[in-house]
């Protein structure tokens, strides 16, 4: 019987793809499906674009790969994905390698790590983005588990991952959880994208009163900027798409209720214990939810809004305004994104090398942009930034920005359009810069009515003032 290199269980479209990119790059591919027909469609469809071993059994699928094994899976995750490790962990033995390629919770994927370590198997916890056009021509592959795993399956992961200037979009992100980790916070820093690159379109639309059309054309130029990435592509793709049943826009007639399958929110929650202010994500998060509770936007929509806009405020300049201010927006939100990974990275001994994240992120991945160069350069100069903002190809677009930022975000209030988004970015902005913030004020109030203490600016120690006494202050 034929030795496959590589197994793939679990033949919905994500594995099936993968499958076929392995194939199609010379491996040897074991394919297994719980149920047998879509290994059957596999093979009938795609045999003829490499070498497949179609396998009915899980022992059949075992007993076909080479040893060490590596067999990836490709099924839903959560409970899927351990009833898969239960049924496959019993028929392989110490040295082979799981690999789980779908959306897990990194917390899921340590545990699981750490219990299979125990028998001797090497779990690799890896994202992979791109969707299903991404699985089958080249991926971005965040994979995680352990430094001797990431020998035997890089060169393959590698093969058939998306390239840019011939550097593959995979390299081993760090031990037990990193992969599902950093998937996890590329997903909310996709929220944060999508979430601005909508918050623009709509300020256009009904700011200016530009059709989705024109605005088609103004995301195709932007497209040519330094804002060039997948999901500015796809905007303009999707707003000159026109309804065959109505033949109206089609974004007009899509229901305005985002969906989330729940990575953006994980990365919230994560931050949350992490300590990291991740404001423009859970914006985003957030909106997504807001746009869901169809009960209190029915409820609200009558509410006064302002009472009356200047005629003809807006101009043609707006459209710069919006493009210049969802730049400046768009650093925030991936800073913020980068920093939850150090913070994570640190929490749990990861050592993730941004820089090395950024540049598998250029390519493959839905994020996927012009602008991750820049952070790829941000991180790997001689000086690493503490935070991105500071980068000082960062600084300088910010710079330019400015203006144009605050007129957007005033502008949005003016007009009574939401634009959560731009609006948290340039708050998070302004506070990381300011002299002085109105934390002050709050510590003061705590220890008012808690004796929660104060540190002073002037001294070392923890004090307190006598609020309901004399008032004088004690502790040092
Ligand atoms: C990717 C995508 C992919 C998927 C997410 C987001 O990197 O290929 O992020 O993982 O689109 O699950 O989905 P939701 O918007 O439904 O949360």
């Amino acid at each position: 019987m034929t030795q496959a290199q590589i197994g793939v269980t679990g033949l919905a479209v994500m594995g099936a793809n993968l499958a076929r990119n392995l194939a199609r790059h010379g491996h040897t591919v074991a394919v297994h499906n719980r149920s047998q027909s879509r290994t059957k469609t596999l093979v009938e469809e795609h045999g003829h674009e490499g070498s497949f071993v179609a396998c009915e059994t899980p022992e059949e699928f075992v007993a076909a790969l080479e040893r060490p094994r590596r067999v990836i899976v490709m099924v839903k995750a959560g409970a899927p994905t351990d009833a898969v490790i239960e049924e496959f962990a019993p028929l392989l033995e110490p040295g082979d390698m799981l690999v789980d390629g779908g959306n897990a919770h990194f917390l899921d994927t340590r545990r699981r790590e750490a219990a299979l370590r125990e028998r001797g198997i090497h779990f690799v916890g890896a994202g992979v983005s791109g969707g299903e056009e991404g699985a089958l021509l080249g991926p971005s592959i965040m994979p995680g588990g352990s430094k001797e795993s990431y020998e035997a399956l890089g060169p393959l992961l590698e093969d058939i991952a998306a390239k840019v200037d011939g550097v593959p979009c995979c390299t081993h992100i760090g031990p037990d959880g990193a992969g599902h980790f950093v998937k996890m916070v590329h997903n909310g820093i996709e929220y944060a994208d999508m979430q601005l690159i909508a918050e623009a379109y709509d300020l256009l639309r009904q700011g200016l009163g530009l059709s989705p059309s024109q605005l088609a054309d103004v995301f195709d130029e932007w497209n040519r900027g330094e804002l060039s990435s997948y999901l500015i592509e796809i905007t303009a793709e999707v707003l000159r798409q026109v309804d065959a049943s109505t033949g109206k826009p089609l974004v007009d007639v899509i229901a305005d209720r985002a969906e989330q399958k729940g990575t953006g929110r994980w990365t919230v929650q994560i931050a949350l214990d992490l300590g990291v202010p991740v404001s423009g994500i859970a914006e985003a998060v957030f909106a997504r939810s807001v746009s869901g509770h169809a009960d209190l936007r029915e409820a609200a929509r009558g509410l006064p809004g302002p009472s009356g806009v200047p005629a003809g405020v807006l101009d043609e300049s707006f459209v710069e305004d919006v493009r210049r201010a969802l730049y400046a927006s768009k650093i925030i939100a991936y800073a913020q994104g980068f920093d939850q990974i150090r913070a994570g990275s640190a929490e749990y001994g990861w050592e993730v090398d941004p820089g090395a994240l950024a540049t598998i992120w250029r390519g493959g991945c839905i994020i996927r942009a012009v602008f991750l160069d820049r952070i790829r350069e941000a991180y790997e100069s001689e000086t690493p930034p503490v935070t991105l903002l500071t980068a000082p190809l960062f600084v300088e677009a910010l710079g330019l920005a400015q203006d144009s930022w605050r007129r957007v975000v005033a502008r949005a209030a003016e007009f009574g359009i939401p634009a959560p988004g731009f609006s948290t970015a340039l708050a998070y902005y302004d506070s990381l810069r300011a002299e002085r913030l109105p934390a002050a004020l709050i510590q003061g109030q705590r220890d008012f009515f808690g004796a929660h203490t104060y540190q002073r600016t002037d001294r070392e120690g923890s004090f307190h003032t006598l609020w309901s006494g004399d008032r004088s202050e004690i502790g040092g």
